[in-house]
């Protein structure tokens, strides 16, 4: 018999995010510096059977719920085998793929085909020059595009993250939320954190989503909704009355979701996370190419999973970079 694993709070982990690679093919201004990061040696990073065997070992504790990310997930060659993989592991419900969206006008059928649900796209804005100075890559990149085309190929729910900038960005918080009224999408808009690369950035840029709100309930009223069905995380969800989607709020500044956290993070290299803020790490990848038992590396992370984190008493740049510990 299996006891569902739980931290020293009494948290149970039933999500697991799961980074495949810490490379990007867009340099966004508040994650990493243009010239890129220090990449991971290939041999560092886990294999997609590696990948499963984790999953597989984890899953029988009461992991449910799965997303990919990265860097950008879809930069790993062949991630529908991956996502295949997963999906033949009985006890997961739920498998999600964190995006820029780039490339999922060319690969959103195939990753739906293997077994995708749904996707988290990012969107810092709307027009075209703006995405190009805030991703600083000279890309062609229409992510109303990019998000229907994930949408026709059955992905569903379809969520954009949108990080909201001061003076960067935050006047195109209205063009956004429009969006919900005609599709079925659930924009959420997210506040700058101050890890990584942030030279270009500073707390001043960053908008409270208590102003997101007051701004987006001038063009039309907000009523709170129950938000999209499946894995809602963090964020509080809005909608303008008769809107097909809805409009959500996530505020890593504040603690008030560490109580509810239900979520640990394998690097791309093989250490579990338990904390996206803290630096508490356990090595996965030498226990698994001994071909050790798992579990009791997955007890051990967990009982050093920290009641909340303490972002709000940290220096900027002193953490590392969400591209590089799976977002
Ligand atoms: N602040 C807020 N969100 C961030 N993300 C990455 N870096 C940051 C940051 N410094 C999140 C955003 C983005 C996704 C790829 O990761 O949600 O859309
Ligand atoms: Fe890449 Fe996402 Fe970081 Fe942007 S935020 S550079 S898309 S990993």
């Amino acid at each position: 018999m299996s006891v569902t694993l739980r931290d020293s709070f009494g948290r149970g982990i039933e999500y697991l995010r799961i980074s495949v690679t810490d490379k990007c093919n867009f340099r966004c201004l508040y994650c990493m510096p243009v010239a890129g990061l220090e990449w991971l040696p290939k041999s560092d990073i886990l294999s997609y059977e590696e990948i499963a065997q984790v999953v597989s070992e984890l899953a029988p504790l009461g992991l449910r719920r799965l997303r990919i990310t990265g860097g950008e997930p879809t930069l790993r060659p062949q991630l529908e085998h991956l996502v295949g993989m997963l999906r033949a592991i009985p006890e997961i419900e739920d498998i999600s793929l964190s995006t820029n969206g780039l490339r999922l006008p060319t690969l959103g059928r195939l990753l739906r085909q293997a077994g995708l649900d749904r996707v988290n796209m990012s969107a810092d804005s709307l027009r075209l020059d703006r995405i190009r100075s805030i991703s600083r890559r000279n890309i062609d990149f229409d992510p109303i595009a990019a998000a229907t085309a994930a949408e026709d190929a059955g992905l569903s729910p379809i969520k954009i993250n949108v990080v909201v900038m001061r003076g960067i960005n935050d006047d195109e918080l209205c063009d956004f939320a429009r969006l919900t009224i005609e599709h079925e999408w659930h924009v959420r808009f997210i506040e700058l954190k101050p890890v990584g690369e942030m030279r270009e950035l500073t707390w001043e840029h960053v908008v409270p989503s208590e102003e997101v709100l007051r701004r987006l309930s001038e063009i039309a009223p907000l009523e709170s909704a129950a938000g999209p069905a499946r894995g809602n995380g963090p964020a509080r969800y809005f909608r303008f009355e008769g809107a097909r989607g809805t409009i959500g709020v996530i505020t890593p500044m504040s603690h008030t979701y560490c109580g509810s956290c239900n979520r640990v993070r394998l690097t791309a290299d093989g250490r579990l996370r338990t904390c996206l803020f803290g630096d508490d790490e356990v090595d996965l990848r030498s226990p698994l190419r001994e071909g050790l038992p798992l579990e009791p590396f997955f007890r051990s992370a967990l009982s050093s999973k920290p009641k909340e984190h303490h972002l709000l008493q940290m220096q900027v740049g002193g953490l590392r970079a969400l591209s590089q510990v799976g977002g």
